[in-house]
């Protein structure tokens, strides 16, 4: 069958004995499995056709069952878990034994998020177990942010998905870690860095590039991921620049330029807006037909600091010379 359209209660089901299903966040799908069965976890990567040194999310559905994954929860961890969950926020903490190594790749920490979608929650409330869950597309692919996303990669090699609508937020959740009990963020997104330093009264932004050979952090936030078959180019377009027929632009509120906008993240230059059209927007262009999608600049503030980070990491260095 497909789409192997799931209710939650089937999902549920199949999750319980060990199979693997794409369920609807409000941040990305994600394709999830019991989080405490290891073989179920090795389908994951399969699927996904993820290495192993990538480690999983794990999803909770409840404040009461992190201390089924989470060994330790410092003072600082707790009051963001307490402010932003249920929402899109994971905080790496050190794991309990229950935790596969396959789930963490071999590290002592586990990542875990209590996502604030409806039926996310009725699926791990079903199914009495935390679920590891990546985004569900495959390696290195854009994140699905629909159903139908999902269905094109996935659909005839997973065991079902569970079709929740559009996620509101649109790009992954922030990561936060504590090296030395600071919180620092990984990866940003749907949780700003001002929302964490409300809470924590500090934040540090971890840049692994600025050292490379300081302790693996973030382990699966590689440079080249999020992209697109067509070359996307994230930037201002020099003057002299010879663009292909097939150029298409993605445009931000109304920034000025001569290339027609294909389609507009957010016509009034909402933020909020336009990181949940960016995924979606990506991939609709991504066909044949296009030889460069164009982005107009996004504001490096609030939600616009994930969209600035995902863009960077989809997009080509430079134009190249000729198409
Ligand atoms: O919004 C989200 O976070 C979505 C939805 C489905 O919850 N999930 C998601 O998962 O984006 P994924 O697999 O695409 O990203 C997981 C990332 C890894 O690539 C890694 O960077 C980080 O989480 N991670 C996981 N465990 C970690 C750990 N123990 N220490 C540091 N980073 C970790
Ligand atoms: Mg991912």
């Amino acid at each position: 069958m497909f789409p192997p359209w799931t209710s939650p209660e089937a999902a549920a089901e199949i999750l319980q004995r060990g199979g693997i299903v794409a369920i609807p966040t409000e941040t990305v799908y994600g394709l999830a499995g019991n989080a405490y069965d290891p073989t179920a976890l090795a389908k994951i990567f399969e699927a996904k056709k993820r290495p192993h040194f990538d480690p999983l999310i794990v999803h909770i559905a409840a404040m009461d069952e992190l201390k089924n994954v989470a060994a330790e929860v410092p003072e600082v961890a707790r009051k963001l878990a307490e402010a932003y969950w249920p929402g899109p926020m994971t905080l790496v903490l050190p794991k309990t034994e229950r935790i596969p190594d396959l789930a963490t790749s071999g590290l002592s920490t586990v990542a875990v998020r209590f996502p604030n979608h409806p039926i996310a929650q009725k699926i791990i409330r079903l199914a009495g177990i935390p679920l590891a869950a990546p985004s569900a597309n495959l390696f290195q692919h854009v994140s699905p942010t629909t159903a139908q996303h999902v269905a094109e990669q996935l659909g005839n090699i997973i065991d079902g998905i569970v079709d929740g609508g559009n996620c509101g937020v649109g790009v992954e959740s922030t990561i936060i870690a504590f090296p030395d009990g600071k919180p620092t963020i990984l990866r940003p997104g749907g949780i700003t860095p001002e929302m964490v330093k409300a809470i924590a009264g500090s934040v540090e932004i971890h840049e692994s590039k600025s050292n490379p050979k300081g302790p693996m952090l973030a382990p699966g936030m590689i440079d080249r991921h999020y992209r697109p078959q067509v070359p996307l180019f994230y930037g201002p377009v020099p003057e002299n620049a010879k663009l292909p027929a097939g150029t298409v632009r993605i445009a931000f509120g109304n920034t000025a330029s001569a290339i027609p906008a294909t389609l507009n993240l957010s016509p009034s230059g909402n933020l909020q807006e336009a990181t949940a059209n960016l995924y979606a927007f990506m991939r609709q262009l991504d066909k044949p037909e296009n030889q460069l999608i164009l982005v107009d600049p996004i504001p490096n503030e609030g939600l616009g600091i994930a969209c600035n980070d995902r863009l960077r990491r989809a997009a080509i260095r430079q134009l190249p010379e000729s198409f």
